[in-house]
């Protein structure tokens, strides 16, 4: 998992929670990477899993609510760190569909060991979008947090309906009507 995960993550929680709970999480949570990360580095993913459960035991929060708050965040930071990539793209539903086939690809190019998701998409008419979500690091909830920072930042709103379509969390329907 790329370094710019962690980063951002850490960032949140500074942001909203304060610095001493970054320390306290990182100190606790005894991690091969020390805690030390750089954004073009890459780290185990079981460290986030790590990161997630201290932070959910200090805050009383479920993983999944923050994990769909730190997508949100995520997002963003895209939009300030990867602008060139969102730019091309005029409404959520246009950015959402060039994820697979020219975002996350161009973020391969970039970061040849990235640990991405698999996307496939339909849209059953202009205001209806179906997102399966396929990856087996079951990171949905970020997904569903990145959905919703795309539709606020075009200033669009939408009912997000999430399905669970394998009981590991592996795979996932994502059900967006356009209000
Ligand atoms: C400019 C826009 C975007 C950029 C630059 C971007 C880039 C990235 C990067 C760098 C990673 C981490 C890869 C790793 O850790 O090895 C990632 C993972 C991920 N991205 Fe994107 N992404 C963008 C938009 C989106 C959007 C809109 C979604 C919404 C559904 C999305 C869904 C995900 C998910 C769920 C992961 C976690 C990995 C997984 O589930 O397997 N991305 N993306």
């Amino acid at each position: 998992m790329k370094g710019i995960v962690f980063t951002e993550l850490l960032e949140m929680v500074e942001d909203q929670y304060g610095y001493a709970l970054v320390d306290t999480i990182l100190d606790q949570s005894n991690l091969p990477s020390g805690g030390i990360y750089t954004a073009i580095g890459t780290y185990d993913h079981g460290e986030m899993v790590t990161l997630l459960h201290s932070l959910s035991q200090h805050t009383t929060t479920p993983v999944p609510e923050l994990l769909r708050a730190y997508g949100r965040y995520m997002f963003g930071s895209f939009t300030r760190n990867y602008y060139q990539f969102i730019e091309r793209s005029t409404s959520a539903f246009s950015l959402l569909n060039s994820i697979q086939h020219y975002i996350h690809v161009e973020v391969r190019k970039l970061y040849p060991d990235a640990e991405l998701p698999h996307f496939a998409m339909e849209q059953p008419s202009e205001n209806h979008l179906k997102m399966y979500y396929q990856s087996e690091r079951k990171l949905s909830d970020f997904a569903y947090g990145l959905i919703e920072g795309c539709l606020a930042h075009y200033g669009e709103t939408a009912t997000i309906r999430k399905t669970e379509l394998t009981p590991d969390g592996s795979q996932v329907l994502f059900d967006i009507v356009k209000d």
